[in-house]
């Protein structure tokens, strides 16, 4: 395994480890974000070379990667309630809701403590009490690893000093071909996944919805394309894929993205309840990544958290961190070679 520093732009750092087997992760303490990941020289997740790279707008580039909260997804309304009190959140969707924790300075926004540790990269921050209009003190830790059995992952592990709503996510892109200009089409992806969130106007609708006969049934691996193309309501409304997916448990493999030439898979398994599946519904804006404009349904991302929607159905799980108690995400990604 070998580990190095280099300059990301603007004052931040990329930290690259590598393994014997050719699988190379790099990630900044620009957002605690993967910056890429490579097998064998195929890049297979979306980033950028430079931290300036992510402050533009176009295609939502600050979360490519990144660590997003406190809390991941939309709660509608910007409004919510905690340990009976209820508390106005900043509303940095359409002046109406909340995503991914309340946008600027947060989580994917800040400058990170970096500290190497063995085959692994250890980040920590605080979010302070009152920011983005949520409650408490929150110190933040997330650890990327990397092993010679061609696994990397992240745990997420925090504390508040108050009651508080938590739920972060990692926000990880893949597209499998090493070019983003190509969408996800001919990727095959299975999931664990019996029943899904429907959306309701692109919110958390509250409810658990069985997946057979819809478009987001994964539950026997097939092509991307096939769902992105279908005239399916909750993929035509909400322009493909983004969704949260219950994972039936929490043991073994719960999902698998096979690469259209039949190389590669990456297995995900974690000990959240849910992952959310986006794939990019960008259209056209999108920035250039490694030399390729991203394309419309260029890349899908494994978001491990509680399904959005939480705070309003106690059945998804819970988004109340209490006071000194502690939270934690592990999520470990296996690159397999298949030919
Ligand atoms: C996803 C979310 C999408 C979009 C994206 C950021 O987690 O589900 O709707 O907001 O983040 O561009």
């Amino acid at each position: 395994m070998t580990t190095s520093l280099t300059d990301f732009g603007d004052g931040y750092q990329l930290i690259t480890l590598e393994n014997s087997r050719g699988l190379r992760l790099s990630c900044t303490d620009f957002g605690a974000r993967l910056t890429s990941l490579t097998k064998n020289g195929r890049e297979l997740v979306l980033g950028f070379d430079q931290a300036s790279d992510y402050q533009q707008e176009l295609g939502d580039a600050i979360y490519y990667g990144a660590i997003v909260g406190r809390v991941a997804g939309r709660i509608s309304g910007a409004e919510a309630d905690i340990s009976g009190q209820r508390y106005k959140l900043t509303a940095n969707e359409k002046g109406r809701n909340t995503l991914h924790g309340g946008g600027e300075n947060g989580l994917h926004d800040k400058k990170w403590e970096v500290e190497l540790g063995d085959n692994q990269v250890i980040f920590t921050t605080t979010l302070a009490d009152g920011l983005h209009g949520f409650p408490g003190n929150v110190a933040v830790k997330v650890i990327y690893f990397l092993n010679d059995e061609d696994e990397w992952g992240y745990e997420i592990l925090a504390t508040s000093d108050q009651d508080t709503l938590w739920n972060p996510c990692h926000h990880v892109y893949f597209n499998l071909t090493g070019d983003v200009s190509q969408p996800l089409d001919h990727h095959k992806l299975w999931l664990n996944a019996s029943h899904y969130e429907p959306l309701k106007e692109g919110l958390p609708s509250f409810t658990k919805a069985d997946v057979t006969g819809t478009a987001l049934d994964f539950t026997k691996e097939k092509a991307i394309g096939d769902a992105l193309h279908s005239l399916d309501k909750q993929i035509t409304e909400n322009n493909g894929i983004d969704h949260p997916f219950f994972l039936d448990d929490q043991q073994g493999v719960q999902a698998r993205l096979i690469s259209p030439d039949g190389q590669l898979s990456v297995e995900l398994s974690t000990n959240q309840p849910s992952v959310v599946i986006f794939t990019a519904n960008f259209g056209d804006n999108t920035p250039i990544a490694r030399g390729n404009r991203l394309a419309h349904q260029g890349a899908l991302t494994f978001e491990t958290q509680v399904a959005p929607g939480a705070e309003q159905n106690a059945s998804f799980g819970t988004l109340l961190l209490k006071a000194g108690e502690p939270y934690y995400n592990q999520t470990i990604f296996k690159i397999n070679s298949l030919k």
